[in-house]
């Protein structure tokens, strides 16, 4: 089967290929899926720098998220083969079929094909555990949405106007903005450059946000500080600015706000009821037609290295999806 292999960390992708390898065997608590679309997250490319958190040993098959059909699947495991599955694991989506843990995918909600079924989990269970589920978002409340360009960005804003929020995206790409402003309609969209607190405090009439959301880091999570109203919540998401911020501890003390620092993926694991929850909240809200992921291009997963080099590069607005079939 085709995958996307990488074969020795890098910073330019040079150690990353398209390759023939069998296809893998079922691990004993896994589900065997065939993979019709699988989507792009930041980490997937940290990943082929060897810069993410998680650091795999090489060679892996790229990819942390898919959506697709069972082929296979142990009785015990509440999947049945033909099964529309969405999920994944922290590697092996990036190919024709991929043996996942039962416990880290769930049914794609009818009605949702594969290619935004494999868009919405990742970017959507990140905004959802940041916002609702560790801050507590209530409609009406200011929010200030960072990288909004970005998957995870994009949901944010999503999910917190379907929650009746008020939202103050910002992009560091100035030719975005437009483009941000009328997939989910913020109530503005503002350059992250610079000082850009006075905006903030103009937009919110003085309030400040309840909530900064930030993927962002270095710069912007230091302006930021300036930007969260007394008693609110400065979340830490990512660094895909490449500093991580160095903040004195007299700063949310005085301003009266905490951070909170968010990791989406490890709260599921730990807190498999909360997950589960999280998750059915996402298919409700999708089911309904709240809330629907932006997709910036669906390619074969072919052309990864466009894909790839689109993020790096910071071209997108939205997620790749890529297709193994095709
Ligand atoms: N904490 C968690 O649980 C969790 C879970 C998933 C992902 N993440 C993190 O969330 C972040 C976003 O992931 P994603 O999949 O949404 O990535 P993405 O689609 O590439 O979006 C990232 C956004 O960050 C901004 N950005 C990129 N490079 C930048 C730079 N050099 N300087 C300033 N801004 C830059 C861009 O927004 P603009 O061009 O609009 O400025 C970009 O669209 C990553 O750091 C990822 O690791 C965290």
């Amino acid at each position: 089967m085709k995958a996307l292999r990488v074969e020795s960390v890098s910073d330019d992708l040079s150690g990353t290929r398209l390759v023939e390898i069998p296809q893998p065997a079922r691990g004993a608590d896994d589900v065997l899926v065939q993979v019709k679309a699988a989507s792009l997250n930041y980490p997937d490319l940290l990943m082929t720098r060897g810069k993410y958190q998680f650091k795999p040993d090489v060679p892996f098959t790229s990819g942390l998220e898919l959506a697709g059909e069972v082929i296979e699947a142990p009785a015990e495991s509440g999947f049945a083969v033909g099964d529309r599955v969405m999920g994944g694991n922290k590697t092996g989506a990036f190919a024709e079929i991929a043996s996942i843990p039962a416990r880290g995918l769930s049914h794609i909600p009818d009605g949702i094909d594969y290619a935004p079924a494999a868009a919405l989990g990742a970017a959507y269970s990140t905004a959802f555990t940041g916002l609702i589920e560790l801050c507590d978002l209530q409609p009406g409340q200011w929010v200030l949405v960072h990288g909004a360009s970005g998957g995870v960005g994009l949901a944010a804003i999503d999910l917190a106007k379907s929650m009746g929020a008020r939202v103050i995206a910002t992009t560091g790409v100035e030719a975005k903005r437009a483009q941000i402003q009328s997939l989910y309609k913020p109530d503005a969209v503002i350059l992250a450059e610079g000082r850009f607190r006075e905006q903030v405090q103009e937009i919110t009439g003085g309030a400040l946000c309840d909530i900064v959301f930030d993927p962002v880091g270095g710069d912007v999570f230091d302006e930021s500080t300036r930007c969260v109203a007394f008693a609110g919540k400065l979340v830490v998401v990512g660094f895909t600015s490449g500093r991580i911020a160095d903040v004195a501890t007299n700063i949310p003390l005085i301003k009266g706000f905490s951070i909170v620092g968010l990791r989406a993926g490890e709260y599921a694991r730990r807190f498999p009821e909360r997950g589960a929850a999280i998750n059915a909240a996402i298919a409700d809200l999708s089911n309904n037609g709240r809330i629907k992921p932006a997709i910036d291009r669906v390619l074969p997963l072919s052309a990864w290295r466009e894909g790839f080099e689109a993020m790096a590069n910071r071209e997108l607005v939205g997620k790749v999806v890529f297709e193994p079939g095709k």
